[in-house]
């Protein structure tokens, strides 16, 4: 993929060693833009920098707290300013999905903590550096669990609910600054979350990531057009 836009363009994509952020890394790397990506596990993340070595990697958990500023700290040694941030990693909740009522409130913890806090924390550190350079993109990964209320699903669609809403209040609070927020739901995709919510889920019936990657960054630079911050599967790709 060659785009100029992105040539140079300096970007971190959380989660990008599976499924959709990983393919959001290898798209991005492809138009010359310079990729960091943050993940736990040691050996995807080796994986992803053998294969791929312009894709620079941080091991690291967006949950924690204590990680953050070290986590901001590399982020911005290795790169210097951040033109997008894809806050991507997320977690389901423990599966096969429960009830509500039989979910650990120590679980449902870690689902905010993954998918709205540690995002939260990530995004307050690096969107100073982005408000004073007066520009900057965030994009925040939805997911049609935010509008529905699915039985079973309930952590996960609390948190990207609330995540959506932060969102759309984070950029009425940046507008003028050049920082742009979405929220971006990128449809029902064949990935490991996907399967591990849904281990029956057929191949053939689900988006590849790749496509979606593919998409995604075609719709980031016509995105800015539009005054809308939320945006349905379906609703992003009418306008690529
Ligand atoms: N798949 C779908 O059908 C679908 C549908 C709607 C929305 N979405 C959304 O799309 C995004 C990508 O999903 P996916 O299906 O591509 O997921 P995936 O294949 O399971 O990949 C998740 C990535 O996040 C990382 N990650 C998870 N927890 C982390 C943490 N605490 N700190 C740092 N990294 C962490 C994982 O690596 P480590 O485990 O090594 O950290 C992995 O790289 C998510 O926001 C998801 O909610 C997915």
């Amino acid at each position: 993929m060659k785009s100029q836009l992105w040539n140079s363009k300096k970007i971190v994509i959380t989660g990008g060693t599976s499924g959709l952020g990983k393919q959001l890394a290898i798209q991005f790397s492809k138009t010359g833009a310079k990729v960091v990506v943050i993940a736990r596990r040691i050996e995807l993340l080796q994986k992803l920098k053998r294969e791929y070595p312009k894709i620079d990697v941080i091991q690291g958990d967006i949950s924690s707290k204590q990680e953050t500023y070290r986590l901001a700290a590399e982020i911005i040694s290795k790169l210097n300013k951040v033109d997008l941030l894809i806050n991507n990693a997320s977690y389901l909740g423990y599966t096969p999905l429960r009830l509500l009522l039989d979910t650990e409130c120590e679980d449902f913890e870690i689902v905010l903590q993954t998918n709205l806090i540690g995002p939260f924390r990530l995004t307050k550190v690096i969107l100073a550096n982005m408000v004073l350079n007066n520009e900057g993109v965030v994009v925040n990964i939805s997911s049609d669990a935010a509008i529905s209320s699915y039985p079973t699903w309930g952590s996960y669609s609390v948190s990207k609910s609330a995540f959506d809403h932060l969102t759309k209040i984070w950029q009425k609070e940046v507008e003028g600054t050049g920082v742009k927020f979405y929220a971006l739901d990128p449809g029902d995709m064949f990935t490991p979350m996907h399967l591990d919510a849904d281990p029956s889920a057929k191949e053939e019936n689900l988006l590849d990531p790749k496509n979606v990657a593919v998409d995604m960054i075609k719709f980031l630079e016509v995105g800015h057009k539009y005054n809308v911050v939320r945006w349905s599967a379906e609703e992003w790709r009418k306008v690529l």
